[in-house]
Protein backbone atom coordinates (compact mmCIF):
# COMPACT_ATOMS: atom_id res chain seq x y z
CA UNK A 1 0.00 0.00 0.00
CA UNK A 2 1.18 3.58 -0.82
CA UNK A 3 1.16 5.67 2.19
CA UNK A 4 1.75 9.41 2.42
CA UNK A 5 2.92 10.67 5.93
CA UNK A 6 3.15 14.30 7.22
CA UNK A 7 3.67 15.56 10.74
CA UNK A 8 4.31 19.11 12.49
CA UNK A 9 7.14 19.18 15.11
CA UNK A 10 4.46 17.95 17.88
CA UNK A 11 4.33 14.45 15.46
CA UNK A 12 7.62 14.34 14.80
CA UNK A 13 9.11 11.87 17.42
CA UNK A 14 5.72 9.86 16.69
CA UNK A 15 5.99 10.18 12.63
CA UNK A 16 9.22 8.36 12.79
CA UNK A 17 8.31 5.50 14.62
CA UNK A 18 4.98 5.24 12.58
CA UNK A 19 7.13 4.94 9.13
CA UNK A 20 9.19 1.91 11.06
CA UNK A 21 5.82 0.41 11.73
CA UNK A 22 3.85 0.84 7.89
CA UNK A 23 7.65 -0.08 6.20
CA UNK A 24 7.63 -3.39 8.08
CA UNK A 25 4.21 -3.95 6.97
CA UNK A 26 4.72 -3.94 3.76
CA UNK A 27 4.04 -0.17 2.75
CA UNK A 28 5.68 2.36 0.31
CA UNK A 29 6.09 5.09 2.74
CA UNK A 30 6.68 8.88 1.23
CA UNK A 31 7.83 11.08 3.91
CA UNK A 32 6.05 14.81 3.34
CA UNK A 33 7.88 16.02 6.70
CA UNK A 34 8.55 17.78 8.95
CA UNK A 35 12.18 16.54 9.28
CA UNK A 36 13.23 18.15 12.87
CA UNK A 37 11.43 18.98 15.79
CA UNK A 38 12.10 22.40 15.04
CA UNK A 39 8.57 24.20 15.23
CA UNK A 40 6.62 24.11 11.94
CA UNK A 41 3.42 25.00 10.81
CA UNK A 42 0.74 21.90 10.49
CA UNK A 43 -1.18 23.03 7.35
CA UNK A 44 1.84 22.96 5.29
CA UNK A 45 2.34 19.93 5.88
CA UNK A 46 -1.13 18.26 6.34
CA UNK A 47 -2.29 19.53 2.87
CA UNK A 48 0.29 18.46 0.79
CA UNK A 49 -0.62 14.77 2.36
CA UNK A 50 -3.88 15.04 1.79
CA UNK A 51 -3.82 16.59 -1.54
CA UNK A 52 -1.59 13.72 -2.30
CA UNK A 53 -4.04 11.19 -1.37
CA UNK A 54 -6.97 13.10 -3.24
CA UNK A 55 -5.05 12.71 -6.12
CA UNK A 56 -4.49 8.77 -5.49
CA UNK A 57 -1.22 8.87 -6.09
CA UNK A 58 -1.42 7.59 -2.49
CA UNK A 59 -3.92 4.98 -1.21
CA UNK A 60 -4.25 6.18 2.41
CA UNK A 61 -2.20 8.96 4.34
CA UNK A 62 -1.16 9.31 8.15
CA UNK A 63 -0.91 12.73 9.49
CA UNK A 64 0.41 13.57 13.40
CA UNK A 65 0.47 16.66 15.49
CA UNK A 66 0.27 17.71 18.79
CA UNK A 67 -3.51 17.02 19.83
CA UNK A 68 -3.86 15.69 16.40
CA UNK A 69 -6.86 18.11 15.93
CA UNK A 70 -5.63 20.56 13.74
CA UNK A 71 -3.77 18.30 11.12
CA UNK A 72 -7.59 16.50 10.84
CA UNK A 73 -9.03 20.12 10.27
CA UNK A 74 -6.70 20.51 7.16
CA UNK A 75 -7.20 17.20 5.56
CA UNK A 76 -10.86 17.31 6.09
CA UNK A 77 -10.65 21.08 4.03
CA UNK A 78 -9.17 18.84 0.79
CA UNK A 79 -12.31 17.29 -1.28
CA UNK A 80 -12.40 13.72 -1.28
CA UNK A 81 -10.28 13.20 2.06
CA UNK A 82 -12.05 11.62 5.00
CA UNK A 83 -9.61 12.01 7.98
CA UNK A 84 -10.19 10.52 10.94
CA UNK A 85 -8.51 11.24 14.06
CA UNK A 86 -7.26 7.83 16.03
CA UNK A 87 -6.73 7.07 19.95
CA UNK A 88 -8.58 3.54 20.27
CA UNK A 89 -9.06 0.24 18.58
CA UNK A 90 -12.97 0.50 18.03
CA UNK A 91 -12.36 4.33 16.41
CA UNK A 92 -9.57 2.58 13.98
CA UNK A 93 -12.02 0.33 13.08
CA UNK A 94 -15.27 2.17 11.96
CA UNK A 95 -13.34 4.34 10.42
CA UNK A 96 -12.68 1.76 8.04
CA UNK A 97 -15.45 0.08 8.24
CA UNK A 98 -18.25 2.54 8.65
CA UNK A 99 -16.21 6.08 6.89
CA UNK A 100 -13.84 4.78 4.30
CA UNK A 101 -11.87 6.69 6.70
CA UNK A 102 -8.23 7.64 3.80
CA UNK A 103 -6.33 9.63 6.49
CA UNK A 104 -5.74 8.58 10.27
CA UNK A 105 -4.64 11.21 12.38
CA UNK A 106 -2.53 10.72 15.78
CA UNK A 107 -1.84 13.23 18.57
CA UNK A 108 1.88 12.67 18.88
CA UNK A 109 1.66 12.79 22.63
CA UNK A 110 -1.74 11.74 23.87
CA UNK A 111 -1.00 7.78 22.69
CA UNK A 112 2.17 5.43 23.11
CA UNK A 113 4.46 4.46 20.27
CA UNK A 114 2.62 0.53 21.59
CA UNK A 115 -1.41 2.24 21.24
CA UNK A 116 -0.72 3.62 17.57
CA UNK A 117 0.80 0.65 16.53
CA UNK A 118 -1.91 -1.50 16.99
CA UNK A 119 -4.55 1.19 16.22
CA UNK A 120 -2.18 1.51 12.63
CA UNK A 121 -2.06 -2.21 12.18
CA UNK A 122 -6.02 -2.35 12.65
CA UNK A 123 -6.86 0.58 10.37
CA UNK A 124 -4.12 -0.96 7.68
CA UNK A 125 -6.30 -4.10 7.17
CA UNK A 126 -10.30 -3.02 7.84
CA UNK A 127 -12.04 -2.96 4.64
CA UNK A 128 -14.72 -0.33 3.99
CA UNK A 129 -18.62 -2.30 4.64
CA UNK A 130 -20.16 -0.72 1.69
CA UNK A 131 -23.96 -0.99 1.50
CA UNK A 132 -25.46 1.48 3.73
CA UNK A 133 -22.15 2.81 4.64
CA UNK A 134 -21.38 3.71 1.14
CA UNK A 135 -24.57 6.15 0.41
CA UNK A 136 -23.65 7.95 3.59
CA UNK A 137 -19.57 8.43 2.53
CA UNK A 138 -21.38 9.03 -1.41
CA UNK A 139 -23.55 11.84 0.32
CA UNK A 140 -20.45 13.54 1.72
CA UNK A 141 -18.71 13.31 -1.35
CA UNK A 142 -21.91 14.95 -3.19
CA UNK A 143 -21.92 17.68 -0.83
CA UNK A 144 -18.25 18.18 -1.70
CA UNK A 145 -19.57 18.39 -5.29
CA UNK A 146 -22.24 20.73 -4.75
CA UNK A 147 -20.05 23.69 -2.78
CA UNK A 148 -17.58 23.31 -5.67
CA UNK A 149 -20.15 24.27 -7.75
CA UNK A 150 -20.76 27.31 -5.01
CA UNK A 151 -24.45 25.97 -4.09
C1 LIG B 1 1.58 22.99 18.01
O1 LIG B 1 1.87 23.64 19.20
C2 LIG B 1 0.15 22.46 18.05
O2 LIG B 1 -0.73 23.52 18.06
C3 LIG B 1 -0.07 21.54 16.86
O3 LIG B 1 0.84 20.50 16.90
C4 LIG B 1 -1.44 20.88 16.79
O4 LIG B 1 -1.72 20.18 17.95
C5 LIG B 1 -2.56 21.74 16.37
O5 LIG B 1 -3.72 21.34 16.32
Amino acid sequence: MRIAIGADHGGYTLKKWVIKILEKSGCAVKDFGTYSSKRCDYPRVGFKVASGVASRKFERGVLICKTGLGMAMVANKVPGIRAALLSDRASARSSRKHNDANIAVFSGNRITRKKAEEILKIWLKTDFSGGRHKRRVDQIGNMEKKLRRGR
